[in-house]
């Protein structure tokens, strides 16, 4: 069958089999699909990038995801939690960089004295910052009202990523108990919304046994969920994981960045007015990756806070960059990189998607 791109993409709505198509494209078709995801951009969210400091609170995980470094079952690392102390700090440095806006991340943990230190830290940083910096927590599956006292302290956004949409690959990719649950993962992501969060997923790209028709799905389970962000990138490889052993069988790694960058693009051209991360994971494999994900369609990028020391701990794949950097270097860096892009960094804004001011009233914008 012949494919006519251009006319595939004049479309208001991708088709599942016109999704795969174009994520099979190549040379000129590819081209195009680029071509419009920028012009998409353009209209729909501009040029601004907004920085998303992130704080990898710790790397204590309950879970044994088969692809994750931070898994429980891997012995290598120390494993960390950051002081209070170490947490103001790095708000103290977004909040004078003017980033507008704070990611915490950690492994998945649960029990009462940690529910209560994470509110803690919460209302922390709501009074050090007069509310002014707004906090995504990225921070694994809870309870729904876990999940709602943390919103009444002062978290905004929730990142919880599906990981893969297809339940079947799910369970490849987790062991087989009730604590890797698909359908508790996909519950915890409608508890999210219902509490009042802007919601956030995402997906890896390149995992074993993933076919196009896989990523084509997530691009609509995104879609179909009418999430309001997105971070995704390409799956990497780490050795202390059980995933490790389908190394040979992967994409090579620049296939797996380029279909990466094509990802990003589709769901741009699919999503106009939602936030898409230019992930940390695309810079693992090209240099310029964060750079060529905003081009293809990105507009949030997550400038590492972290203390240096922890770095080496919070590898959750091989060859994570900036391991070495303090957060005032990444910041330089990132300026020419967003620069060169061609985009501009949205200092004191908190950067909302549009399309989650769009699907809630009275919001009051900064
Ligand atoms: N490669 C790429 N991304 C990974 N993540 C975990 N392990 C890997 C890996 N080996 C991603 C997961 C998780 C996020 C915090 O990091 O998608 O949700
Ligand atoms: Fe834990 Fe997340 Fe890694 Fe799974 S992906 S092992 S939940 S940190
Ligand atoms: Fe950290 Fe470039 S973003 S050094």
């Amino acid at each position: 069958m012949e494919i006519n791109v251009e006319n595939i993409l004049r479309k208001s709505f991708l088709s599942k089999e016109e999704l795969i198509l174009l994520l099979g494209s190549t040379g000129e078709e590819k081209k195009q699909v680029f071509e419009l995801a920028q012009q998409v951009k353009a209209e729909g969210v501009g040029k601004k990038v907004y920085f998303r400091g992130l704080i990898e609170y710790s790397n204590l995980c309950s879970k044994n995801c088969f692809y994750c470094g931070i898994r429980s079952g891997n012995p290598r690392y120390a494993r960390y939690r950051m002081t209070d102390k170490e947490v103001m700090e790095a708000v103290d440095f977004a909040y004078e960089s003017r980033y507008a806006s704070l990611v915490v991340q950690a492994g998945e943990q649960s029990g009462k004295a940690y529910v209560d230190h994470i509110e803690s830290i919460l209302k922390k940083i709501h009074q050090k910052t007069n509310g002014e910096l707004h906090v995504t927590l990225s921070l694994g599956e809870q309870s729904e009202e876990t999940f709602r006292r943390w919103f009444e302290a002062g978290a905004h956004r929730y990142l919880l990523r599906i990981e893969v949409s297809n339940p079947a690959l799910y369970s490849r990719l987790h062991p087989m108990d009730r604590h890797h649950s698909y359908a508790k993962r996909l519950e915890a992501l409608e508890m999210l919304r219902k509490t009042g969060y802007q919601v956030g997923t995402g997906v890896m790209i390149g995992l074993p046994y993933q076919t196009l028709s896989d990523l084509a799905d997530d691009l609509l389970f995104f879609h179909d969920f009418d999430v309001d962000m997105v971070g995704m990138g390409p799956y990497i490889e780490h050795q202390d994981t059980p995933l490790y052993q389908y190394r040979d069988q992967l994409l090579p790694l620049k296939e797996r960045f380029d279909l990466s960058l094509k990802m990003v693009a589709l769901l741009r051209i699919l999503m106009k007015d939602i936030n898409i991360a230019a992930t940390t994971a695309m810079q693992t494999i090209d240099p310029q990756g964060r750079e060529k994900a905003l081009m293809a369609g990105a507009n949030v990028i997550m400038p590492n806070l972290t203390p240096v020391k922890y770095r080496e701990d919070y590898l959750l794949y091989e060859n994570k960059p900036c391991i070495d950097e303090e957060a005032a270097e990444c910041r330089g860096c990132l300026e020419a990189r967003i620069f060169m892009a061609g985009d501009e960094i949205a200092y004191g804004e908190w950067g909302d998607s549009a399309h989650y001011k769009k699907r809630t009233r009275n919001y009051d914008q900064k």
